[in-house]
């Protein structure tokens, strides 16, 4: 039995000079965006975490039930040794993955890796308890750029959960699901948790609730700004926006000026105005066809290995192998 660990790959001034350069493109873009990475402070991360309680928001609680009825067949068809979990946030989903791999006797070590050290520290302090005897090494790192320090040793899966694929736009996706092929051997597995196009009367709301909880989320990359960069945006002056773009196949979310308004970022030394009505695009969330991530897993040099859907056919569990 050994004592969790915590490794930081992104320390707070990388994290601040990041958003600096985050910041400064997308605040100067036409029109202007900024990444969703942002929105995951302490106080984003909580956010988030009453989003998947809110009754709206189907994505989590679907996901959990899939993972409950299928972790036993997940942890023997990939008999897993190291289980790498990116984006993992409270790690609360993966728990039931934990439980079936420790049943199935091969698993040795868990590293979870988020952006957030405020969720990866909380959620090491749940999985100390849960699962004392578990080795377990979490690891602050932004996921698109720190993928060569994958733990080596044993059989290695790789965990993308939530649907957080889907906040990367396409051409992020096709690098990021390379990526994860470069740094796994023939036969490891890939397991991703995704949301799929179903209809819109269902899925807009999950992105716009009744209770405002997603809209105090979209606002809080403001207030993230606010502190690292010191900049004076008055979040509340920003109306949330949800779309579902069917082109796309995403949902957008935007924050939308209310009025004219001069913000300025005094850390990058920017004055960046908004017209009223301006919208700012600050996520995408995209919803997959089973083909159609089929093939980009197929490109990107892996195998399907299984897929487990919901009955109501929301969110899918896709199991790939490294070929
Ligand atoms: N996997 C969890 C959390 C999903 S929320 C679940 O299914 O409930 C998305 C998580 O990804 C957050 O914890 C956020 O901090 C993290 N995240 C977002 N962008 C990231 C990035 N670029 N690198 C690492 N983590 C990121
Ligand atoms: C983390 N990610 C998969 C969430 C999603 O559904 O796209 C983030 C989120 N945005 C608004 N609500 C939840």
């Amino acid at each position: 039995m050994s004592a969790p660990t915590l490794e930081i790959h992104l320390s707070e001034d990388q994290m601040t000079e990041a958003l600096r350069q985050d910041a400064s493109a997308g605040l100067t873009a036409t029109p202007k965006s900024l990444p969703p990475k942002w929105f995951y402070d302490a106080r984003g991360s909580e956010l988030f975490g009453a989003i998947t309680e809110l009754p709206e928001y189907y994505p989590t609680r679907t996901e959990r039930e899939l993972l409950r009825a299928k972790a036993a067949e997940i942890a023997k068809l990939s008999a897993t040794q190291i289980l790498v979990e990116l984006g993992s946030g409270s790690s609360e989903k993966t728990m039931l993955l934990l439980d079936a791999m420790t049943a199935e006797g091969t698993l040795e070590q868990y590293v979870p890796q988020d952006v957030s050290p405020s969720a990866l520290s909380g959620a090491i302090d749940q999985l100390r308890l849960d699962f004392p005897g578990l080795n377990v090494h979490g690891v602050v790192s932004d996921f698109t750029d720190t993928l060569h320090n994958l733990p080596s040793g044993g059989r290695r899966t790789i965990a993308f959960l939530g649907g957080t694929l889907g906040n990367l736009v396409p051409e992020e996706r096709s690098e990021f699901l390379g990526s994860i092929a470069e740094v796994l051997d023939p036969g490891e597995h890939l397991l991703m948790g995704v949301g799929l196009v179903i209809d819109p009367a269902v899925l807009v709301p999950a992105y716009d609730d009744a209770a405002g909880v997603t809209a105090e989320f979209n606002r809080n990359v403001l207030h993230v700004l606010n502190k690292r960069l010191a900049a004076d945006f008055e979040p509340e002056r920003f109306e949330h926006i949800a779309l579902w773009d069917e082109h796309s196949e995403w949902i957008e979310m935007r924050l939308e000026a209310t009025s004219d308004m001069t913000v300025h970022v005094r850390d990058l030394d920017l004055t960046v105005s908004f017209a009223a009505g301006e919208q700012m695009r600050t996520e995408i969330s995209a919803k997959f066809r089973l083909d159609g991530i089929a093939d980009e897993l197929r490109a990107a040099e892996f195998g399907i290995e299984h897929v487990w859907t919901d009955p109501e056919d929301r969110f899918a569990l896709v199991l790939a192998t490294r070929s």
